[in-house]
């Protein structure tokens, strides 16, 4: 039987208690998390959110009738326990446990929980598979790792508070069943039981409702905001997310960035004790893609991409000559010292892997120290290959890795081959934390599913001014005044420099392909609202949970998310998303398809 705590307090959490507190008389609850049997004694640890303690159950001084309760004690019992602090001494010290120098004597003790044998072993190694873990996810949140995890969550969101209050900031609400927020990815829609056909979406991010408060004129805003995107999922997503998410008047975007660099320098001083020295690097989009070949580089190390177009523009490869004529570029990475730990099987691996980034071939040179090994040596003069070692500061022991294309394959195929042949040469430094800006976005991207432009940001990004005339003539080479804040390769925020003309914003929609109804229709509420005295205004979002992620160092974004969803969007503890009653259907004038069928 579960016994009540019939005034039973808790003095304290098991691991507030030092040797300085030993003789002291404390009552601690918790679970068990490991129990000796030793026959005259009984050692169970206690663990509570702060760690464990020793506790020791005595036959010689307590009743016959406790040590036979004492004895019932199973893995994940809940219990309560008065007793006194006393010292360990000699071999019985515990030199791996925080409370390794002290144990509790039992006096008196309550079993407040019987526990049937858990399904996933509570212990940082367990090694149960993920699903399991997740549809026991409140066992495994018991787990020492994920408590820390999830406190470390707490503080960044308490620190972001905090910051953001002293600067001025407001934090206010925003409603979760909405109208559309496009963010790029679908919308989770909610059916209206009131008027039939008609949904709600749920928010992909605050960002309009951000914008007419600014119009309202609060000036600094920020919230912890919950996001939905329903888009495919990855390591680093979740179709329910939460944003740090933040939005100032009378800015322009070096103001943005200032306030946010205060920001991150706090965070890490104040989570991992990390000194950031700000400003904060920056780097243009166009040179993170020459230079990194992605929009997120990491440059925790650098193996930079290097363009060999010049070297080979007028060669015998026919593959490397049109790319070029083509409008593309050949360009390459220097894996240093590559030869010796790359062989020929997994070079050719590499090929094929880089094609899943659409590049068609991978080329390469290894300069082995017994000559030049590369399948297109055949293809070139001697000076051409020389041109290319020089170009790319090749010296005997390295691979170049080689891809002619158009520049958007060229960057993504190599800026991805960058990151994994640094993996496999083990180049990535541990606990380094490389924050920077990656500035003047291309404003538009070209969509050939829907042919025609859509917003790299959202559609409600500033131009810059000096290509603010390209917008009707050019639009593709518009860049915009958006910024994305990345660690180690990692996207953890983005923002820019909003519209607040109303002129401005319709004249987006129409290059975004919306006829002026459609416009109207859609986003009417906010065009209409810029017609009101707009003060200009900017922002930003982090994504919290990779924020998490990066700060608990975890590949996993589940890590650091309570009660996450699996690849499929399912939720593995409860079950979601379920059939539901017909009338419960019915009464949201909703039939089910498949179930017609
Ligand atoms: P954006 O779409 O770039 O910008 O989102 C901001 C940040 O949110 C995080 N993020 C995600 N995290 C987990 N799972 C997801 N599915 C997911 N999608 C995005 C990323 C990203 O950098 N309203 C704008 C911000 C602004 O302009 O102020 C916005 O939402 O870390
Ligand atoms: P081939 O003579 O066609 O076998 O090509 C010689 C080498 O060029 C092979 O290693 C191919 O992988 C490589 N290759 C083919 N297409 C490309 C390309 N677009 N960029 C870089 N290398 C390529």
């Amino acid at each position: 039987m579960s016994e009540l705590l019939s005034g039973w307090k808790r003095s304290c959490y098991c691991t507030e208690l030092k040797k300085a507190d030993v003789g002291r008389e404390v009552t601690l609850m918790g679970w068990t998390n490991v129990r000796r049997d030793l026959g005259a004694l009984i050692f169970v640890q206690l663990r509570d959110r702060s760690g464990l303690m020793q506790i020791v159950f005595d036959s010689s001084t307590l009743s016959a009738e406790d040590y036979e309760r004492a004895s019932t004690i199973r893995s994940e019992f809940v219990l309560a326990v008065r007793g006194r602090l006393v010292e360990r001494t000699g071999n019985m010290v515990n030199p791996n446990m925080e409370t390794g120098e002290v144990e509790v004597l039992v006096s008196e003790f309550k079993i407040l929980s019987k526990s049937e044998t858990p399904p996933i072993e509570v212990d940082d190694n367990c090694n149960a598979n993920e699903l399991l873990r997740l549809k026991y996810r409140y066992l495994d949140l018991r787990r020492p790792c994920m408590q820390r995890n999830l406190i470390m969550r707490h503080k960044i969101a308490h620190i972001a508070r905090n910051y953001f209050d002293e600067q001025g900031f407001y934090e206010i609400e925003t409603p979760l069943l909405t109208a559309s927020t496009p963010e790029g990815a679908r919308d989770y829609l909610v059916p209206s039981r009131v008027h039939a056909g008609g949904f709600y979406a749920l928010p992909q991010s605050p960002q309009l409702f951000k914008q007419l408060l600014m119009v309202s004129g609060y000036d600094r805003y920020m919230q912890i905001a919950r996001c939905f995107r329903d888009e495919d999922l990855r390591a680093d997503r979740q179709p329910d997310f939460t944003q740090i998410d933040m939005e100032l008047s009378f800015v322009e975007a070096d103001d943005v960035m200032a306030v946010n660099e205060g920001f991150l320098q706090r965070l890490f001083k104040e989570t991992l004790n990390v000194d950031v020295r700000l400003p904060l690097p920056r780097l243009t989009w166009i040179e993170a893609m020459n230079r990194y070949g992605s929009d997120k580089p990491d440059t925790r190390f650098a193996m930079e991409l290097c363009d060999l177009s010049s070297a080979v523009k007028n060669c015998g490869f026919s593959v490397f000559k049109n790319a070029i004529e083509g409008g593309g570029s050949v360009r390459c990475i220097n894996a240093k010292g590559a030869s010796a730990h790359i062989s020929r099987k997994e070079i050719d691996a590499l090929g094929e892997w880089v094609k899943t980034y659409r590049a068609k071939g991978l080329a390469w040179i290894n300069y082995k120290a017994e000559g030049i090994v590369s399948p297109i040596a055949k293809f070139l003069t001697e000076d051409e290959m020389n041109e290319i070692k020089r170009l790319a500061n090749a010296e005997t022991g390295d691979i170049l890795f080689i891809v002619a294309d158009n520049n958007d394959t060229v960057w993504a195929s190599l800026g991805n081959l960058r990151l994994r042949v640094a993996e496999k040469l083990n180049l990535i430094p541990k606990n380094q934390y490389n924050l920077l800006w990656v500035t003047e976005f291309p404003l538009l991207e070209w969509s050939e599913e829907d042919e025609r432009f859509v917003a790299k940001h959202h559609p409600f990004t500033m131009p810059m001014d000096e290509d603010l005339d390209k917008l009707d003539s050019d639009p593709g080479a518009v860049r915009a005044k958006a910024y994305d804040i990345v660690l180690n390769g990692v996207e953890i925020g983005g923002g820019s420099i909003r519209i607040h003309s109303s002129v401005l914003q319709e004249k987006m929609f129409k290059v975004l392909g919306f006829t002026k109804e459609q416009a109207w229709k859609r986003f009417g509420f906010l065009l209409e609202a810029f017609k009101y005295g707009t003060p200009p205004h900017g922002g930003l979002a982090y994504g919290l949970d990779r924020l998490a992620m990066l700060i608990c160092e975890t590949q996993n974004i589940r890590d650091v998310i309570a009660f996450p969803k699996v690849q499929s969007a399912a939720c593995p503890l409860t079950g979601a998303p379920y059939g539901v009653d017909k009338k419960q259907l019915d009464e949201l004038h909703i039939r089910c398809v498949t179930e017609e069928e």
